[in-house]
């Protein structure tokens, strides 16, 4: 089954090449993010951003390392996309809302050959930047919830072997 394929291959990539994703790859990604479940169907409560603005990246970068004190941070890892997950703040499925379309656009992503990383850590500090927020263009009311990156990989990447003793399960029969 190819998609377990691409959900076995998909890994957090924190190493990217330079090139940037095609528009076509970028499509695909976007569509399965809008393939998602989303509570209630509120499609309408869920934003995408799309940054490609190397420009507004580092800003974004330079914020993330003021914030946590570390000058070397690099939240993108390099990459040339990374794509920003943004709800009407407030309720907890807007997380939940957020995780469903980024695990799906990782997956794509994944089927597509190319790397990508869940992120969350520089959120926080983006968000308490009202001039970097505004550069943003959110519609009114929203704020980012959570983002993944997404470009070539420097290493290959290859199906894992997962293990169902990675977690603990219960079986109640
Ligand atoms: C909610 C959430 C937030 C995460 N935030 C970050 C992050 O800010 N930076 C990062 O490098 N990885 C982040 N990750 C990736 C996890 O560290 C990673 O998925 C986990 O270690 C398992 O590794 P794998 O993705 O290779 O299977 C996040 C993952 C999740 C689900």
């Amino acid at each position: 089954m190819e998609t377990l394929k691409a959900i076995f291959t998909r890994q957090s990539v924190r190493s990217y090449a330079a090139e940037q994703i095609s528009r076509e790859d970028l499509e695909m990604i976007l569509k399965a993010a809008c393939a998602a479940p989303v509570a209630n169907g509120k499609f309408e409560e869920v934003h995408l951003t799309v940054l490609q603005d190397q420009k507004l990246m580092d800003r974004i970068t330079a914020c993330a390392a003021k914030t946590t004190g570390n000058p070397d941070l690099k939240p993108f890892y390099g990459a040339p996309t990374v794509i920003l997950v943004s709800c009407i703040p407030g309720k907890n499925l807007v997380y939940a809302n957020a995780a469903c379309m980024i695990e799906n656009m990782a997956i794509a992503a994944a089927d597509r050959g190319l790397g990508s990383v869940y992120l969350w850590g520089f959120i926080d500090s983006l968000c308490k930047d009202t001039e970097l927020l505004k550069e943003l263009k959110l519609p009114e009311g929203f704020a980012p919830i959570s983002a993944i990156a997404v470009g070539h990989s420097t290493s290959p990447l290859a199906e894992r072997e997962v293990s169902l003793k990675k977690v603990g399960i219960t079986y109640l029969r």
